[in-house]
């Protein structure tokens, strides 16, 4: 199945455009292509760059949310929605019209909320260090830090979250000093990982919330439920219905390249290569991903 992927994807390694809005990753070369399938045995199956961290970027919202639910529960649903928006990842214009309230918890706008829900002490410092270990312990591996070049980078450039935060502050939909909860932010998107280490962290999507390795039950099931839910209609931004068509699987994109995807009772997967389409989605990734849901029929379709 790898081999035939492996393959697939060779014409097309390179295609795509590497973001350039974050200065750090505009130098990511983009002919780098890794994936990684982790299954219920604990097994992760690797191919190309697998073992090469990168910036994980908005995957890093699929975690916080979870962290979120696990730690504060349903608060945060009033605080953000769970409708597709229809509009770019860093989109402004809903945000007017509604009153100060994200559309869903993976856009910038809603997860910058949710980064600032965790943050419920004003201590971003300890949240941070908190999401870091349970993303190694989540990985099994200690190897997981945060690229601190990217995180200067992306707060250097950040007028645009910053806009949104103030936005949202302006309807009180902010609890943390705006500046407090961006710091947050722009390191849990700087965050680096592997293929190999994604696709184990977050294996516990796959089956109802509770690691199939270690049996630990890391969050319920029914916010597992919702977690997938959001990934499948939200996680891909004004892409999401051409994904979830192309590929019919819950799964989140960052604009570093990678793609996070579950597949309910069998896995998770976790594909990078550096350069984008227009939504932010890594293309040859998706091209990948298509070859594997093809080849195993995993999707919930
Ligand atoms: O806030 C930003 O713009 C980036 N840290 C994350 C955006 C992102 O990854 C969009 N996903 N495809």
């Amino acid at each position: 199945m790898l081999a035939t992927i492996e393959q697939t994807v060779q014409p097309h390694i390179g295609s795509g455009k590497v973001a350039d809005y974050i200065p750090a990753l505009a130098a990511v070369d983009p002919n780098q292509f890794g994936m990684a399938v982790a299954l219920k045995d604990g097994s992760v199956h690797c191919l190309g760059d697998a073992a090469k961290p990168f910036s994980i970027q908005s995957i890093s919202k699929v975690f916080t949310l979870s962290m979120t639910l696990r730690l504060m529960g349903a608060e945060l649903w009033k605080r953000v929605g769970r409708e597709p928006s229809g509009s770019g990842f860093n989109s402004i214009v809903q945000l007017e019209y509604e009153c100060g309230i994200p559309r869903n918890p993976l856009i910038n706008a809603g997860a910058i909320v949710v980064t600032d829900h965790l943050v419920n002490d004003g201590d971003c410092d300890t949240m941070i260090d908190q999401l870091v270990a349970r993303l190694r312990h989540l990985a099994q591996d200690e190897a997981i830090a945060i690229d601190d070049e990217v995180a200067r980078s992306e707060a250097a450039a950040g007028a645009r979250n910053r806009a949104l935060a103030n936005f949202m502050a302006s309807y009180g939909n902010m609890t943390n000093p705006v500046e407090d909860t961006l710091s947050a932010y722009f390191r849990h998107c700087a965050i680096a990982m592997s293929c190999r280490q994604l696709a184990r962290a977050a294996l516990y999507l796959a089956f109802d919330g509770c690691d199939p390795v270690t049996g630990e039950q890391i969050i319920t099931s029914s916010n597992c439920r919702r977690i997938n839910a959001v990934m499948m209609t939200c996680g891909h931004y004004d892409n999401s219905g051409d994904f979830a068509f192309r590929i019919g699987l819950p799964g989140k994109s960052g604009v570093g390249g990678g793609i996070l995807v579950i597949a309910p009772t069998f896995g998770a997967i976790a594909v990078w290569s550096p350069g984008l389409n227009d939504a932010g989605t890594s293309t040859v990734g998706s091209i990948a991903l298509e070859s594997l849901v093809e080849q195993t029929g995993w999707s919930v379709f």
